[in-house]
C-alpha cells in the first residue's frame, strides 16, 4: 500500500467519529483534503465546519460544505464537535509536530475550541522522540532574529521558511536538528519568546485518538 493509500483509509475511517447536526474542526494538509473529500458525502448531516486555513476554507467551500468562523461558530455551540487535522510527527504520548503546511496557529487555535481531536495519519509519521521533522515557529517578522537566538541556544538549527507568508501575514521558522524529550516544557518555552505567535508542537492540544494508517489497516491509538 502506498503512503497515499494509508493516508486515503485514514481520512475514511475519520468519517465515523464526525458528530451528525455539529459544527466540525477541519484541519490542513494532503491528508486532511482527503478527509474533506470524505467528509462531502455526508455534509448534508453536520452544521458545517472551520476551516484552520484559506486553503481549507476553499476546499470545503468547494464542495458545498458551509464554512463557517470560528467566532461566529462559538456564538452558536460552546465549542466544537471534533477537531480532525493530519500532523507530522506524533509520540507515545500522542504529542505531535505541525505546521509542515504552514497552519499551526489556526490549527491550534481550532483544535484547541473542539471537545475532541482525531488525528489522522500514515505510519511514516511515528517516532520515538519529537524533532525529526524541523520544528516550524510561526513569528511576528521583527521578532526572527530574537527567535532564532533562542532556537540555537536550544541547541537547534532555524531556517526562515522563504518565499513564504502564514495566513496571519507572518514568517515561519523552521528548527532543525532538535531531540524533543519535553514536549510540553518545550513548547511552553518556546511559546513564552516575545514575538512567538506559536510553534508546532500540540501538546497541550495533544490528539485525544490517533488513526494510524499501515499496510494491514488503520489502527487506533488512544
Ligand atoms: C499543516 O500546517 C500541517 O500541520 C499538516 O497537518 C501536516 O503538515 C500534515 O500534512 P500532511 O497530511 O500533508 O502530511
Amino acid at each position: 500500500m502506498t503512503q497515499d493509500e494509508m493516508k486515503q483509509k485514514v481520512a475514511e475511517a475519520a468519517l465515523s467519529y464526525v458528530v451528525e447536526d455539529s459544527i466540525v474542526g477541519v484541519g490542513t494538509g494532503s491528508t486532511a483534503n482527503m478527509f474533506i473529500d470524505a467528509l462531502a458525502t455526508m455534509k448534508d448531516r453536520i452544521k458545517g465546519a472551520v476551516a484552520s486555513s484559506e486553503a481549507t476554507a476553499e476546499r470545503l467551500a468547494g464542495h458545498g460544505i458551509p464554512v463557517l468562523d470560528l467566532n461566529e461558530a462559538l456564538t452558536r455551540v460552546d465549542s466544537l464537535s471534533v477537531y480532525i487535522d493530519g500532523a507530522d510527527e506524533f509520540d507515545a504520548g500522542k504529542n505531535l509536530i505541525k505546521g509542515g503546511g504552514g497552519a499551526l496557529t489556526r490549527e491550534k487555535i481550532v483544535a484547541a475550541a473542539s471537545d475532541s481531536f482525531v488525528c489522522i495519519v500514515d505510519e511514516t509519521k511515528r517516532v520515538d522522540a519529537l524533532g525529526l521533522f524541523p520544528l516550524p515557529i510561526e513569528v511576528i517578522p521583527m521578532a526572527e532574529e530574537l527567535v532564532a537566538s533562542v532556537a540555537e541556544k536550544l541547541g537547534g538549527e532555524p531556517k526562515l521558511r522563504e518565499g513564504f507568508t502564514t495566513d496571519n501575514g507572518n514568517i515561519i521558522l523552521d528548527v532543525y536538528g532538535l531531540t524533543i524529550t519535553d514536549a510540553r516544557g518545550l513548547e511552553d518555552h518556546l511559546n513564552s519568546v516575545p514575538g512567538v505567535v506559536t510553534n508546532g508542537i500540540f501538546s497541550h492540544q495533544g490528539a485525544d485518538v490517533v488513526l494510524m494508517g499501515t499496510p494491514d489497516g488503520v489502527e487506533t491509538i488512544r
